[in-house]
């Protein structure tokens, strides 16, 4: 049997280039949440599913056209939707994503070029209802992000990007952050761990005051 959280159901999405740094902050954000009493489920994309991650492995190591990346995206958010996503929120439970469809308007569409409109065409139709209710977008620039890049492990298709995909695909961000400005919160990533856990704390404050029951 699941726990009910004492908060409504709320979906959180995490964003930002690679080397940004938001897989540090994911386990904070959690463990902020659960000592307050929200259950929740940590899921990220691609991938959050057996065949998603099948998915991920393709998308993170083999070559493709850029449709078929963009479709294959979507196809794992499609079953990460229906098997976790859709689920947990109406179990009652909190969803924290590393990554959603952000992520794909910031790199097949900014980083790629993928015209802004197909990518609509695919939202509309995997998610039409669904949006995340908080964006933390981890925002830093190109120097610093690819400073951070675990330089123990290969670099995948996408961290073997140059300069102008990153900078592309961060302005594609950006660009969202101010087109949702209700959803999206940009943490501004140059600044120390401590730092930006007082800030993600503050935004979590504010998230959990409007969610009380009774508000
Ligand atoms: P990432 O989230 O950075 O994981 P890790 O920290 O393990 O490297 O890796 C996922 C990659 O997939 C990242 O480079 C961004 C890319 N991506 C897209 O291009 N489009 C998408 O829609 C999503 C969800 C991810």
């Amino acid at each position: 049997m699941t726990q009910q959280s004492i908060t409504p159901a709320r979906f959180i999405s995490f964003e930002g280039i690679d080397g940004a740094g938001k897989s540090t902050h994911i386990g904070f954000v959690a463990a902020f949440l659960r000592l307050r009493g929200v259950t929740l489920v940590t899921t990220r994309e691609p991938g959050g599913t057996a065949l998603g991650e099948k998915l991920r492995d393709l998308l993170l190591h083999e070559k493709m056209h850029l449709e078929t990346e963009a479709l294959l995206m979507f196809a794992s958010r499609r079953e990460h939707i229906a098997q976790v996503i859709a689920p947990a929120l109406q179990r009652g439970e909190w969803v924290i994503s590393d990554r959603f469809t952000d992520a794909s308007f910031a790199y097949q569409g900014g980083g790629r070029g993928l015209d802004r409109g197909k990518m609509e065409a695919l939202e509309q139709w995997v998610h039409p209802a669904l949006q995340p209710d908080l964006t933390l977008l981890f925002d830093v620039p190109l120097e610093v992000a690819r400073a951070r890049l675990d330089a123990t492990r290969s670099p995948d298709k996408f961290e073997q990007e140059q300069a102008d995909f990153f900078s592309a695909t961060r302005e594609e961000y950006l660009r969202r952050a101010a087109q949702f400005p209700q959803r999206f919160r940009v943490i501004d990533s140059t600044q120390s761990i401590a730092a930006i856990e007082g800030q993600l704390a503050a935004i979590l404050h504010a998230v959990l005051a409007v969610s009380a029951p009774g508000h």
